[in-house]
C-alpha cells in the first residue's frame, strides 16, 4: 500500500501535468490566433505529452492499489502580449513542474517509498528535455528581435515536430477516428 503523503502528493501532481496540458491548448489557441501555425503544432503536441505524464502517475497510483483523486484545475491564461511571452511562461511553468518533481523525490525519500523511484527518476530526465526545449526557442526568439522572416523560419522549424501515434490532439488522427 502507498503511503498517505506520498499518495496526496502523487494526486497533487496529476493535477499539475493536466494544467500543463491546458495552458499548452491555451498556448495553441493563442498561436493559431497570431498565425503562427508552426508553434500552434508544437504546443499541441506537448498539450499531449503532459496527458502522458499525467496518465504515467495516474497508472503508477492504480498499479500500487490506491485510487486516484483529479483536482480542480486553474484558471489560465488566454492570451499572451507576444509570442517570446507565452514561450517565457512555458519555461517558467516547466521550471515549476521541475520543482514539483523534486518535492516528489524528497517526500519519497522521508517516507522510504522507494517503489516510486523509478518512475520519479524518469520524470528528473524529462524535465530536463523540457527545460532545455523551451528556454531553447526563448533564446532563440531573443536572438531574432523584431526580424519577422526570421519568426517565419522559426515557427516553420517548430511545426516540424511529430505526434506521438494516434494522438487525438493530431487534427489527422481525428479525421479517422
Ligand atoms: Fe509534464
Ligand atoms: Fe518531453
Amino acid at each position: 500500500m502507498i503511503n498517505e503523503r506520498m499518495l496526496t502528493a502523487i494526486n497533487e501532481q496529476i493535477k499539475n501535468e493536466l494544467e500543463s496540458s491546458y495552458l499548452y491548448l491555451s498556448m495553441t489557441a493563442y498561436f493559431h490566433s497570431e498565425s503562427l501555425d508552426g508553434m500552434a503544432h508544437w504546443m499541441r503536441c506537448q498539450t499531449n505529452e503532459e496527458i502522458v505524464h499525467a496518465m504515467k502517475f495516474y497508472n503508477f497510483i492504480i498499479d500500487r492499489g490506491a485510487q486516484v483523486k483529479l483536482l480542480n484545475l486553474s484558471q489560465l491564461k488566454t492570451n499572451w502580449a507576444s509570442p517570446i511571452e507565452a514561450w517565457k511562461d512555458a519555461y517558467k511553468h516547466e521550471q515549476q513542474i521541475t520543482g514539483n518533481i523534486n518535492d516528489l523525490i524528497t517526500i519519497a525519500r522521508e517516507e522510504k517509498e522507494y517503489a516510486s523511484e523509478p518512475l520519479l527518476a524518469w520524470f528528473v530526465e524529462e524535465q530536463i528535455e523540457e527545460e532545455a526545449n523551451v528556454s531553447k526557442v526563448v533564446e532563440q526568439l531573443e536572438i531574432l528581435e523584431n526580424d519577422k522572416p526570421g519568426l517565419l523560419m522559426l515557427d516553420r522549424e517548430l511545426g516540424g515536430r511529430a505526434f506521438l501515434q494516434g494522438s487525438p490532439f493530431d487534427p489527422l488522427s481525428i479525421k479517422n477516428a
